[in-house]
């Protein structure tokens, strides 16, 4: 089976990775603001058929230099984040009549944050309150004198009890999962994590000083972490799930994982309890890898991967200021902060009404890959094209996180039910009660049936870093648009047209196009994988239209380019092609032409100048949308590009 992307939610949103400063005035309208922020973007200077990254967007970081902006993303995060915290600070003068209320828990952690003494919140106090087992402590907080009992610990039981508060990755990485053919039961699948890879010495050696460690242990233990992680990182396997069973896991890897899923899950599992693994080759040397190490070099690697997860948190910056907090409400209670941000900002039919014009744009796009299907370019046979149109048929669009067919309220309340926060002010505690009980609710699903149609949660066990994106659940064959895209300049409810559909349309698309890539290609409409197009990759059709856009530049990932191609297409023909629904004439606020206008919107997802590291197997932006434009045949009349020009190359290629 083909590695199931799971990761590429996260890339895809560092994907659209760019910026948009919007003046907020009184008098101009939605469609002027964008108008003029698009104006002020654009470099003059610059040759559009040449660079069009730098001609719409060369000027967006010295326009958003003040609000430290490097993207259009961080400014809807800002935008996002600074509204909840006015919902946050309004809360401050209420008397709250139920200590209960999800508004009380809110506030208790929001306050917290903002009030806790300084010491409540160092790396030390958080150490304090997770140790690595039972009457054992991480060895930088043993007492003085005495030795750390190095034959206590137990690495998968203090791997399992942090995976307790959230932390996913380091040495196993363990989803919990709709199975890939049966959605509607869940599944453990067990893989190599690929993130967060340790390198750089200097980092380890600051975090295992913050922890305590002295200055000549640290250079040691640093070393030796940066070893291990890279003795880990050698054999790897073939990243394809097969099945087996917990007891087969057990035996071919020599770790007891029924141990470390009883104390996950707080029950036990049976031998026979089927298990997905892709790479075991990486799972049956992690035993030798491990015992090789001192204990304390073991525990420390593990003490270390946590401290990042922490610091990388929401709300664990040095400073507390006000927006951090409420970054941090936003990300570790995002079902409370969904609740709170829909009551006060999309009442009064509002939520219905964004919803209706998502769901317009979404089905325009929609409509237009229906009848791409229907043409059948890739060749295909009928049966592959039915069950391809009959997934994009069953697709839907979620607008928010929680389900569509409850109560906001009950639901929201039921879920924070059991979360109980301290009015005394200590930052670790109420942070780590609020994650511990995030991981429990979130491992709980485990024992229930998926839930499914208006049911549908959004919910991962993943901490967001508040980038706003719109996410695609291939085993349930949705696509979730959180509020916080539902904002300038992405969404205008009052804009013109051109805007909504090349902005927040292009995304969608891109969105869309996730389940036509040869990863998710083979889940059908209700989310199982298998029957149809699994050696997709191989088709000739598909060979063809990769090598086609493999010659003109390099790409690090080849399939994704050809998602950036198809979706440009595709946007543009739903606006401008014959079966348009969209008004084409040159609105009266705009002196810019209409199909310029819409081009200089789509680049404003591209305006990132720097390239992405390397564990992120992605194009810089600039290369992104040069290939998108340059294979859409409409770019150059539009720019009057020469026949010599470096964005106008002879072929185009198409696919789909
Ligand atoms: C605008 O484009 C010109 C020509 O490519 C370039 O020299 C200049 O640095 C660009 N300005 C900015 C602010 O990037
Ligand atoms: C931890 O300490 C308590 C009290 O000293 C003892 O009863 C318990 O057995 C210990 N647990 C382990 C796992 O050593
Ligand atoms: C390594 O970490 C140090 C300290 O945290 C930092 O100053 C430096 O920029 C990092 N180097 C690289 C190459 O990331
Ligand atoms: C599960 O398998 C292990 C050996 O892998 C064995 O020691 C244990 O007794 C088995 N448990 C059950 C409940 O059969
Ligand atoms: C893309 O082109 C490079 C050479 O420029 C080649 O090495 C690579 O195999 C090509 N990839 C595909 C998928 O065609």
């Amino acid at each position: 089976m083909e590695r199931i992307v799971w990761i590429s939610s996260l890339l895809l949103l560092l994907g659209f990775a760019t910026g948009l400063g919007v003046t907020r005035s009184v008098d101009a309208t939605a469609n002027e603001r964008i108008l003029s922020s698009i104006k002020r973007h654009m470099n003059d200077s610059a040759d559009p058929c040449e660079d069009f990254q730098n001609y719409a967007t060369g000027k967006f970081h010295e326009v958003n230099k003040k609000e430290d902006w490097e993207i259009t993303q961080d400014a809807i995060r800002d935008s996002y984040i600074g509204k909840l915290q006015s919902v946050l600070d309004l809360l401050k003068d209420r008397l709250f009549v139920d200590e209960f209320s999800v508004e009380e828990k809110v506030w208790r952690f929001y306050n917290t944050c903002l009030t806790a003494p300084e010491g409540t919140s160092r790396i030390r106090r958080f150490l304090e309150l997770v140790p690595p087992g039972e009457n054992l402590t991480w060895p930088p907080l043993v007492a003085q004198g005495s030795q750390w009992p190095k034959q206590q610990f137990q690495w998968l039981e203090t791997l399992a009890n942090l995976r307790l508060y959230a932390l996913e990755n380091p040495l196993i990485f363990f989803e919990i999962r709709a199975d890939f053919y049966s959605s509607n039961k869940f599944s453990l699948a067990l893989s190599k994590p690929d993130l967060y890879k340790l390198s750089n010495v200097s980092e380890v050696e600051d975090l295992l000083k913050r922890t305590g460690v002295g200055p000549r242990r640290a250079v040691y233990l640093a070393r030796s972490i940066i070893q291990l992680d890279s003795d880990l990182n050698g054999p790897t396997g073939v990243d394809t799930f097969y099945t087996f069973t917990l007891e087969d896991v057990q035996s071919r890897t020599n770790l007891q994982m029924g141990k470390y899923l009883q104390t996950v899950f707080g029950h036990s599992f049976e031998n026979s309890t089927s298990v997905y693994v892709s790479n075991m080759e990486y799972f049956e040397q992690i035993d030798g890898v491990v015992r090789k190490y001192d204990s304390e070099v073991v525990a420390s690697y593990l003490m270390i991967q946590f401290v990042r997860f922490l610091l990388f948190l929401d709300g664990n910056g040095p400073e507390k200021k006000p927006a951090q907090c409420a970054a941090a409400v936003a990300s570790q209670m995002e079902l409370a902060s969904d609740l709170l941000y829909e009551n006060h900002y999309l009442g009064q039919g509002k939520r219905e009404e964004y919803s209706r014009e998502v769901q317009r744009i979404f089905e325009a796009v929609s409509r237009t890959l229906m009848a791409r299907l229907e043409e059948n370019r890739m060749h295909l046979t009928d049966d592959e094209v039915n069950f391809l149109q009959q997934k994009l048929l069953a697709k839907t669009l979620k607008v928010g996180y929680l389900p569509d067919g409850v109560n906001h309220r009950r639901f929201v309340t039921n879920f924070y039910d059991d979360l109980e926060l301290d009015t005394h002010p200590d930052f670790a505690r109420a942070q780590l009660s609020v994650l511990r009980h995030r991981q429990r609710r979130f491992l709980d699903k485990f024992n229930g049936p998926v839930a499914k149609g208006t049911d549908y949660l959004y919910f991962s066990g993943y901490i967001s870093d508040n980038v706003p994106g719109i996410w695609f659940d291939d085993s349930h064959n949705i696509i979730v648009m959180p509020y916080n895209m539902l904002l300038e300049p992405y969404f205008a409810p009052e804009s013109h047209d051109v805007f909504k559909m090349s902005l927040l349309g292009f995304y969608l698309a891109r969105t869309m196009m996730k389940s036509f890539l040869p990863g998710d290609l083979p889940f059908d409409s209700v989310g199982n994988y298998g029957g149809y197009l699994n050696e997709f990759k191989e088709r000739q059709s598909y060979v063809d239209g990769l090598a086609c856009l493999n010659s003109t530049a390099r790409s690090k990932d080849l399939h994704y380019r050809s998602g950036d191609v198809v979706s440009l297409g595709l946007v543009y023909e739903t606006f401008f092609g014959g079966n348009s629904v969209f008004n084409q004439d040159q609105p009266a606020f705009a002196d810019v032409p209409l199909k310029k206008l819409f081009l200089l919107n789509v680049a404003q997802l591209f305006s990132f100048t720097q390239e992405y590291q390397d564990e992120v197997q992605m194009d810089s932006d600039k290369l992104r949308l040069s290939q998108a434009v340059s294979n859409l045949p409409a770019f150059c009349e539009i720019f009057n590009c020469p026949d010599t020009a470096p964005l106008n190359p002879p072929r185009k290629c198409e696919m789909w």
